[in-house]
C-alpha cells in the first residue's frame, strides 16, 4: 500500500516531492500521460532506473499462442497482448561523463507533479555527480489531447557551480529490454523483441524508426525532431540505426547557464498503409507539431482541459484527500478515452502492461457511464469501436451454436482472447452491458443518427443472442442456463438475476427500437414475429427469488451453498483467486465483486426498496471485493438503501485504488473503470442518481465529513447543474429549456434562470450497519480523517 506522505493533498494535482525508488513502480502508472492513442508511463526521462518501462499505441497488439494442456470445441486459439512499442521518451544526461543516475552521486532535491488542469508532467530535480558536480534539472512532459499523434518533452539542464561538459542524448529506442513478469496471472504476456525493424533514418535534429510486428502484421513508426537553445558552440549530431534513434547534443555550461531541448515525437501505427506512407504519416504529424511549437501545444492542452472541467469537474468541499482523488480519477477517465477514436478503452487505458492491454465489460458498465453524461463524443466513438468488431462477435456467436453476436469478454481487436471460458466466454452479460451503453448514450444524448445506425443495430444483435441462448420451459418461463455473470467467484451457472435482468432490457429495448425505425428493422431483417419473441423472452424472464431467506439468489441455487469459511482465510489470502482453487470457490457462497448488488444498480426499477435492503445487507457478509470493480457499486447501492457513512467508505476505496495502490498491482496499470467509478460513487452514490426509462431522478443525502457536493452533466446538450449541500439541493440549467427530474421521488421542474431547490430528507429509519466478511471491511473514511 502506499503511503499518505508519499503524495501531497492538493485539489488539482498530484505531486510527489521526493523521489522514491520503492515506489519506482507504481509512480510511473499514476504519472502515466495519455491521450486514448499514445500512452507513455511516467517513467523518469532517462530511462533508469526504471520498473516498468512503457510507451503504448491503442490498437497495437501482437499475438501469441494459447496453450491448452487439454483442448476444447472453441476454445481461442490465439491470444493479442499489447507492446511496448518504440520509446520516445528517453533523454540520456551526461555530466561530464557521468549518466544522470539519482542511484548514484547526490539527489538533493527531486519533484514531480502532475497538472490536471495544464495536462503536464512537471518533473524538477537538482544532482551532484558522483565527481562533485552539481546540475539543475527541469522537464516538462505532454502527451497532446489536441494533437492525436503527438508527444513533447521540453528538457532543461542548468550548471550550478562549475562550468559542466553536458550530452544529452535523446533517443527513439525500439524492444526496450522488458523486467521479467512477475507471475501475477493478471500481467501481460511480456513478449521479447516483438518488433522487426523495417526502415531508419536520421539527419539534422530528427530520426525515426519504422518497424512491424512479426504475427499481427502492424506496422509502427515513430519519428522524433528537436529545438535546441543553448550557449554558443553547442552542437547537435544524429545518426539511427535499426532499432535506435538517437540525436546528441553537446555543450559547455558554465554556471547560471542552460541548455534546453524541446522533443516532439510522433507516432503512427497501421496495418494496412504502405511504409512511405506510414513515414509520411508520422513526419507530417511533426512537422504540425513544430509549427504550433511547444508553447502552442502547452496552450492548446490547457484548452482542451478547461473545456473538459467546465463539463465534468466534481467539487467535494469538506474532503480535499476525495477532492483531489476525483479529479485525478476523471483525469485518467479522460486520458484514456479522449482521443481513442474507434479503437476499445482497454481495463487499464494506456497505463501499462496488465491484463495484456485487453478492452472488458469495464469500459461499457463502468467507464461509459461518466463518458455519456460529460464527454459523449468519446463514449460514442467506444461503442463504435464495438460495432466495428460485430463481424467477429458474429462469427464467434455462429461458432458457439448461437444466433445475433457473442462479443468476446477480453480482447484488443475483436477476437476472444480468453482461455478460461468459464470466466469468459460464459461472461455473456457483456453483451446486455454493452446495450445498456448503448441505451444509456441515446438516453443521455438524444443522438437519433446514432441509436437508428449503430445503436440499433447493436441491440438488435444481442437480442437475437439472448433469444438462442436462453430457452422458455415448460412453465413458460425464459431461462438462461450455463452463463457465469460479474461475480467471477461462481460460474457457470443458471439464472444469474444481473444476466437476466440485463439481458431483459436489452430485449425490451431491442423490440422498441424495432417499433420506432421500421424501415432500419428491415433492412436488418426483423419482421414482427422476431420482435415479438423478444418481447415474450423478457417478459418471462425467470428472476429466481429465495421466499425462506426474503432476497434474491445471484443465480439459481447460490443460497443453498455452503458459505466461505472467512474466520478461517488470512488477510494474505486474499484475492483468493491467488490461494484457492476455482473449483472451491464456485461451490461456495463468496463473491468476488458486486453481482447482485450491481444489478441493483443498473436495474433498480426492477426491485421494490424492501428488496434492495435486504439483499444489500445479504451480499455485503458475502462479499470480498477482490476486483477493483466492486467498491463503487457497493457505494453507490449503500447509498440508496441508507448506509450514507458506509457508502463515503466505499467512495473512498474506490477513489483511492491506485493512489494507495489497494490492490498491490498499480505497478501494471491504473484501475480505469475504479477510476470512473469514484465518479459513479459520487453521482449515483451521494447524488443519487439514475436515469430509467429516460426518467432523470436524483436522490442526494451527503455523509456528515462532506459540506457540498457539486457536479454537471450533460443531458441532450443541455448542462444540468447539481450542488448539494448537508440541508437541501439545488438544480440548475444552463439553456432556455426546463427540465423534468425527481428528487427523492417527487417530481420537480428546473426552469431555465430559476434554480429548483429541495429539502434533503433524512435518511430512512436507522439502519444497523451490515457486516463485510472478518478482515475485508473497507477503508473507514469517516475514523481516518480525524487522524489527517
Ligand atoms: C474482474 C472483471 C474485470 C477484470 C478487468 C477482473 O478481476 O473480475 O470483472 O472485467 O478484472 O478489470
Amino acid at each position: 500500500m502506499i503511503e499518505q506522505s508519499a503524495f501531497t493533498v492538493e485539489p488539482w494535482c498530484l505531486r510527489e516531492c521526493n523521489l522514491q525508488l520503492d515506489l519506482l513502480a507504481q509512480a510511473e502508472s499514476l504519472f502515466a500521460l495519455s491521450n486514448g492513442h499514445i500512452g507513455w508511463r511516467g517513467n523518469l526521462d532517462e530511462g533508469e532506473p526504471h520498473a516498468l518501462p512503457g510507451s503504448y499505441l491503442n490498437g497495437v497488439y501482437e499475438l501469441r499462442p494459447l496453450p491448452y494442456a487439454e483442448a476444447g470445441y472453441g476454445y481461442p486459439e490465439s491470444g493479442q497482448t499489447v507492446i511496448n512499442v518504440t520509446n520516445g521518451k528517453l533523454i540520456r544526461l551526461l555530466v561530464d561523463d557521468e549518466p544522470f543516475d539519482p542511484r548514484y552521486g547526490q539527489l538533493r532535491a527531486h519533484e514531480r507533479e502532475l497538472d490536471f488542469r495544464t495536462g503536464l508532467l512537471l518533473r524538477k530535480a537538482e544532482w551532484v555527480s558522483p565527481a562533485g558536480q552539481a546540475i539543475r534539472l527541469t522537464s516538462t512532459r505532454l502527451v497532446s489531447l489536441s494533437q492525436r499523434a503527438v508527444a513533447a518533452i521540453c528538457y532543461e539542464v542548468e550548471a550550478v557551480d562549475d562550468p559542466a561538459r553536458i550530452v544529452v542524448q535523446s533517443e527513439l529506442v525500439a524492444n526496450e529490454q522488458l523486467p521479467d513478469p512477475n507471475g501475477d496471472p493478471r500481467v501481460a504476456a511480456a513478449l521479447k523483441d516483438p518488433l522487426i525493424p523495417e526502415a531508419h533514418g536520421a539527419y539534422a535534429a530528427t530520426a525515426d524508426l519504422v518497424h512491424q510486428t512479426q504475427r499481427s502484421g502492424l506496422r509502427v513508426a515513430a519519428a522524433m525532431d528537436h529545438t535546441v537553445e543553448g550557449p554558443e558552440g553547442t552542437r547537435t549530431t544524429s545518426e539511427s540505426f535499426p532499432n535506435l534513434g538517437r540525436v546528441t547534443v553537446t555543450t559547455v555550461l558554465h554556471p547560471g547557464q542552460r541548455l534546453r531541448l524541446i522533443k516532439f515525437v510522433a507516432y503512427g501505427w497501421s496495418g494496412e498503409r504502405s511504409l512511405p506512407a506510414l513515414r509520411d504519416q508520422v513526419q507530417a504529424a511533426l512537422t504540425a507539431a513544430n509549427h504550433t511549437g511547444w508553447h502552442g501545444l502547452c496552450a492548446e492542452q490547457r484548452d482542451y482541459l478547461s473545456d473538459f472541467w467546465s463539463r465534468a469537474d466534481v467539487e467535494v468541499d469538506g474532503d480535499t484527500k476525495i477532492q483531489q482523488a476525483v479529479r485525478f480519477s476523471l483525469f485518467h477517465v479522460l486520458q484514456a478515452g479522449a482521443r481513442a477514436e474507434q479503437r476499445a478503452i482497454p481495463a487499464k487505458g494506456l497505463t501499462g502492461p496488465g491484463y495484456d492491454g485487453h478492452c472488458f465489460w469495464d469500459t461499457e458498465t463502468f467507464v461509459l457511464p461518466v463518458l455519456s453524461y460529460t464527454v459523449p463524443s468519446a463514449a460514442a466513438h467506444a461503442l463504435r469501436w464495438r460495432h466495428s468488431t460485430m463481424p467477429k462477435a458474429a462469427a464467434r456467436a455462429r461458432q458457439l451454436g448461437l444466433h445475433g453476436v457473442a462479443f468476446p469478454w477480453r480482447t484488443i481487436h475483436g477476437e476472444e482472447c480468453s482461455s478460461y471460458w468459464p470466466a469468459g466466454t460464459a461472461a455473456f452479460h457483456i453483451n446486455a452491458d454493452i446495450a445498456d451503453a448503448v441505451i444509456r448514450y441515446v438516453a443521455a444524448t438524444g443522438d437519433t443518427d446514432f441509436e437508428a445506425g449503430v445503436g440499433m443495430e447493436l441491440l438488435v444483435e444481442t437480442a437475437r443472442l439472448w433469444c438462442s441462448l436462453g430457452h422458455h420451459d415448460a412453465q413458460g418461463r425464459f431461462r438462461i442456463d450455463g452463463v457465469t455473470g460479474p461475480d467471477e467467484y461462481s460460474a457457470v451457472v443458471d439464472n444469474n438475476v444481473y444476466t437476466n435482468l440485463m439481458a431483459q432490457q436489452n430485449l425490451d429495448a431491442a423490440a422498441a427500437l424495432v417499433e420506432k425505425h421500421p424501415d432500419r428493422a428491415r433492412e436488418l431483417g426483423v419482421n414482427a414475429e422476431e420482435s415479438a419473441r423478444w418481447r415474450d423472452a423478457a417478459r418471462a424472464m425467470t428472476i429466481p427469488f429465495d421466499d425462506l431467506l426474503g432476497i434474491h439468489p445471484q443465480a439459481e441455487g447460490f443460497t443453498r451453498h455452503q458459505e466461505w469459511d472467512f474466520a478461517a482465510t488470512s488477510p494474505d489470502q486474499y484475492p483468493l483467486l491467488l490461494h484457492f482453487p476455482y473449483f472451491d470457490l464456485y461451490r461456495k457462497q463468496v463473491v468476488k465483486q458486486a453481482d447482485l448488488v450491481l444489478a441493483m444498480h443498473l436495474r433498480g426499477d426492477a426491485f421494490t426498496a424492501a428488496q434492495k435492503a435486504r439483499n444489500f445487507a445479504y451480499y455485503e457478509r458475502l462479499t470480498v471485493r477482490d476486483s477493483s470493480l466492486s467498491a463503487c457499486t457497493q457505494a453507490v447501492v449503500a447509498a440508496e438503501v441508507g448506509h450514507t457513512e458506509l457508502a463515503y467508505d466505499y467512495l473512498t476505496e474506490a477513489a483511492l485504488m491506485d493512489l494507495k495502490d489497494l490492490e498491490n498491482n498499480t505497478r501494471d496499470g491504473l484501475h480505469i473503470a475504479s477510476l470512473a467509478g469514484s465518479w459513479l460513487a459520487l453521482v449515483a452514490g451521494l447524488g443519487g442518481m439514475r436515469h430509467y426509462r429516460g426518467v432523470l431522478s436524483f436522490a442526494p443525502r451527503l455523509p456528515a465529513g462532506l459540506r457540498k457536493l457539486s457536479f454537471s452533466i450533460y443531458l441532450q446538450n443541455q448542462r444540468l447543474y447539481v450542488d448539494i449541500g448537508q440541508a437541501d439541493a439545488r438544480y440548475t440549467v444552463s439553456d432556455s429549456r426546463p427540465l423534468r427530474i425527481l428528487h427523492h421521488g417527487t417530481p420537480g421542474v428546473i426552469f431555465p434562470h430559476q434554480p429548483l431547490v429541495r429539502p434533503i430528507p433524512p435518511p430512512p429509519h436507522a439502519l444497523t450497519d451490515p457486516q463485510q466478511p472478518i478482515g475485508r471491511e473497507p477503508l473507514r473514511r469517516r475514523r481516518r480523517r480525524t487522524q489527517e
